[in-house]
C-alpha cells in the first residue's frame, strides 16, 4: 500500500482530489466509488470547487456509494442519500441518472443487493474507490468478522460504530442498527482504492489496518492485498505507524526515483 502523510486533514482531501480530478481528465466517464462521514467532507468541498472555479466536469462520470442505513428515507438528514445531494450532487454536473446509492427502504433487500453488484459490473467497474475506515478499522460498514470476500448485503452495526455516529443523531437509539453496504469483495475489486483517514481518534486503525496483519477483524487491512491502493492520511491519523520514517523517507525520495 501506498502510504502518504499530510500535514493537515485539509492537505489530505487536497491531494485525494487531485488524483480524482487526474482520473476524471483523463477519463470523463470514470466510475467513483464513494463515501460518506466526516472524512471525505473537505475532499467533497474540494472537487466542488475545481467544478466552479476549474470547470472539472463530472457530466459523464457514473457514482457508486458505499452504504446506506437501512429504514432512512432518502429525504432523512441522516441518510446517506441527503448527504450525498447536500455535500456534493447539487453542487457539481452530474447526471441524476449516473448516481447510485443502495436504497435503504427497498422492499427486497437481498435482489437490490443483487441488482447493485450487476449495475456496477455492467457500468465497467469502479475505476476509484473513496474510503474512510472506522474506529474499528471497517470500510464502508464491513464490520469486524465480515468475510474479506463479502459482496453488497445487510450488516448489524457493531455497537462502536453505533455510539460513534451517534454524533449525527439526536440519541443513540437513533441511530439505525442495520445498514446496506458493498461488501470487501465488491471493494476490492475496485481499480484503484484511496482509504482516507485524519484525526488522532483513526490512528490506531490506520495502523491496524497498515501495518497489521490482513484479518477479518479489520476489514480495512484487505487493502494489503490490493494492487493500488493508496491511503492519504494527516498527522493524526498517521501518528501511530511503526514506519512512518520509512513512509516519509519514500514520499521525500519520490522525485529521485528510477
Ligand atoms: C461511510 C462509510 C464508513 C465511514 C467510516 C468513517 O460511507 O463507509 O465506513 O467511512 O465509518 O466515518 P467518519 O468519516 O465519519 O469517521
Amino acid at each position: 500500500m501506498e502510504i502518504i502523510v499530510r500535514e493537515t486533514a485539509q492537505e489530505m482531501s487536497k491531494t485525494a482530489a487531485r488524483v480524482v480530478a487526474r482520473l476524471l481528465n483523463s477519463k470523463p466517464d470514470a466510475v467513483i466509488g464513494l463515501a460518506t462521514g466526516s472524512t471525505p467532507l473537505g475532499l467533497y468541498q474540494e472537487l466542488v470547487r475545481m467544478h466552479k472555479e476549474e470547470g472539472l466536469d463530472f457530466s459523464q462520470a457514473t457514482t457508486f456509494n458505499l452504504d446506506e442505513y437501512v429504514g432512512l428515507t432518502q429525504q432523512h438528514p441522516q441518510s446517506y442519500h441527503y448527504f450525498m445531494h447536500e455535500n456534493l450532487f447539487k453542487h457539481i454536473n452530474i447526471a441524476k441518472q449516473n448516481i447510485y446509492i443502495p436504497s435503504g427502504t427497498t422492499d427486497n433487500y437481498q435482489a437490490f443487493c443483487e441488482w447493485y453488484e450487476k449495475r456496477i459490473e455492467d457500468c465497467g467497474g469502479i475505476d476509484l474507490q473513496i474510503l474512510g475506515i472506522g474506529s474499528d478499522g471497517h470500510i464502508a460498514f464491513n464490520e469486524p468478522s465480515s468475510s474479506l470476500g463479502s459482496r453488497t448485503r445487510i450488516k448489524t452495526l457493531a455497537r462502536q460504530t453505533i455510539e460513534d455516529n451517534a454524533r449525527f443523531f439526536d440519541s443513540l437509539d437513533q441511530v439505525p442498527i442495520y445498514a446496506i453496504t458493498m461488501g470487501v469483495g465488491t471493494i476490492l475489486e475496485a481499480r484503484k482504492i484511496i482509504l482516507l483517514a485524519n484525526g488522532q481518534k483513526k490512528a490506531a486503525a490506520v495502523a491496524a489496518a497498515v501495518e497489521g496483519p490482513v484479518t477479518s477483524m479489520i476489514t480495512a487491512s484487505a487493502l494489503q492485498l490490493h494492487r493500488d491502493a493508496m491511503c492519504i492520511v494527516d498527522r493524526g491519523a498517521a501518528s501511530e505507524l511503526k514506519m512512518l520514517d520509512y513512509y516519509q523517507w519514500i514520499q521525500a525520495k519520490m522525485p529521485d526515483a528510477p
